[in-house]
């Protein structure tokens, strides 16, 4: 039974942070970091963590200008201020050592954790979480005008767009969001540099197809199982196009399941491995399928997120309210998405390249959840007047001989590039690709970026 003393406790709490802070943002002494959280709307309260890239390597021209990269982590439900800084791209590690090819030699960083309910990012209320994309993106737009007050440096410095798995849709929804602000003049002061998907959830029917066929290919699904996976895969692909967005999840969920069961538990992040070999590997996929978030959470352990970001984070920081409790993955936001998980966005990478906006788009050989074979498919189908050129030309094979440490006799990536669009395809890299090939994703970013920064 509850005692008076802890209702008051959880009364108190309430009372502490009603419709959370206002606007808050605090920093670094030195400068070389901000945060703070926005609130979008009434309830909402949004955080975001701004790294300035370290004297001297920050070099900026009117020609090279410095890129911010912003990122956007999946799920939906994946804290970024958490997995996208500490597991991937962000100065210190999951030891809190220094990242040897950390974004931050190339560009600013932006951590932002979203949809409102993930990583630090909070709700004071359950029915403000988002239940579309698109109020999902409209919280997100908000943050980028907060940004534009708080970072003076973002008006020179051209801004990046890079959503992993899930984010890459948030990411793409957003540009186009921005540019239209951009067009209209509401927005005089951001270049919006470009557009870069990680992995991204753009066309799941394109995914869904293709599992059984990778599988069987890689000799990883029994083969008495390719024809009821494939058929799972048509019917995820039926439905979509049916429009019954929440049905295509359900079966796509299942097929999952029959995948795990058929192939002993194939690592749907890297088919080499199986679930749970690779702490860090087992992740990703799983936040994007919301299957088994415990067991994410557990792995999540590993690299021990719960110290980092709940003790040194949540101090270092100051301004988290007690009661909010950082969970590297959230169900609840990933299961209120249920009626526009499976959308695509296909049309709008499209009309971002119609309208000149960069898009790279780069993908992990060993992925399963979000397959090279099945993004290649979306890819084909987009509308702008350049695909038919863009498909034609050969990829161009990377050893990056440019740099005498990390020239290798073995291709590490393939480029194929046309006007605005560039695809990197990353060799022996799963779902999470600057987890598993950190220096070619170093390497594609400083290229998508065009940052001025060293690359060796
Ligand atoms: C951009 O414009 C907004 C609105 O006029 C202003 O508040 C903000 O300080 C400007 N930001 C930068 C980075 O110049
Ligand atoms: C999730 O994983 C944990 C740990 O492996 C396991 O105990 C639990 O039964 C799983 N839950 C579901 C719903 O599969
Ligand atoms: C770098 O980007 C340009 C422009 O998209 C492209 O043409 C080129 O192939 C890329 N090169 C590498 C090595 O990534």
């Amino acid at each position: 039974m509850e005692s008076p003393a802890s209702m008051a406790l959880v009364l108190l709490l309430c009372v502490m942070f009603p419709g959370g802070a206002s606007a808050i943002s605090a920093g670094s002494s030195d400068g070389s970091q901000r945060w703070g959280y926005t609130k979008p709307r009434h309830n909402v309260n949004m955080l975001w963590w701004w790294y300035r890239s370290p004297q001297p390597l920050r070099v900026s021209t009117p020609a090279k200008p410095w890129p911010t990269v912003l990122w956007l982590q999946g799920g939906p439900g994946g804290s970024s201020t958490g997995r996208g800084n500490f597991l991937e791209i962000g100065p210190l590690d999951g030891n809190l050592q220094p990242r040897e090819f950390t974004w931050l030699k190339l560009a600013d960083l932006i951590f932002v954790d979203a949809p409102v309910g993930v990583g630090f990012s909070y709700a004071d209320h359950r029915s403000a979480l988002v239940k579309s994309d698109d109020q999902a993106v409209s919280d997100l737009m908000s943050v980028v005008k907060a940004l534009l007050r708080e970072l003076p440096s973002l008006e020179s410095s051209p801004l990046y767009l890079v959503g992993e798995s899930y984010g890459g849709k948030f990411a793409v929804k957003l540009a186009v969001s921005l540019v239209k602000d951009i067009k209209d003049g509401t927005i005089s002061n951001l270049t919006l540099g470009g557009v870069v998907l990680g992995d991204a959830w753009i066309s799941p029917a394109d995914y869904a197809v293709w599992y059984a066929q990778l599988l069987n290919a890689v000799s990883r699904l029994n083969d008495n199982a390719v024809g009821h996976v494939d058929k799972m895969g048509i019917k995820v692909k039926e439905q979509i196009e049916a429009g019954q967005f929440a049905a295509a999840q359900k079966t796509w969920t299942d097929q999952l399941d029959v995948i795990d069961s058929k192939s002993d538990s194939v690592n749907m992040d890297n088919f080499l491995i199986d679930t749970g070999m690779n702490p860090v590997l087992a992740t990703g996929s799983q936040l994007l399928s919301g299957r088994n978030i415990s067991q994410a959470c557990q792995s999540a352990l590993y690299i021990n997120f719960d110290d980092i970001m709940n003790k040194v984070i949540k101090l270092l920081l100051k301004l988290i309210p007690k009661s909010i409790v950082w969970h590297e993955a959230t169900l609840e936001v990933y299961e209120l998405l249920k009626n526009d998980f499976m959308k695509p966005a296909v049309k709008e990478v499209g009309e971002l390249l119609a309208l000149g906006v960069s898009v790279t788009v780069y993908q992990g050989q060993l992925d399963v959840i979000v397959p090279a074979i099945g993004v290649e498919a979306w890819v084909r189908k987009l509308k702008w007047d350049g695909i038919k050129t863009f498909l034609s030309l050969p990829r161009q094979p990377l050893h990056y001989c440019d740099s005498a440490i990390h020239c290798s006799q073995q291709i590490k990536a393939y480029v194929r590039s046309y006007k605005n669009l560039a695809f990197y395809w990353i060799l022996g890299a799963g779902h999470m690709v600057p987890v598993d090939q950190p220096y070619a994703a170093f390497r594609m970013i400083a290229n998508a970026t065009q940052s001025p920064g060293k690359t060796d």
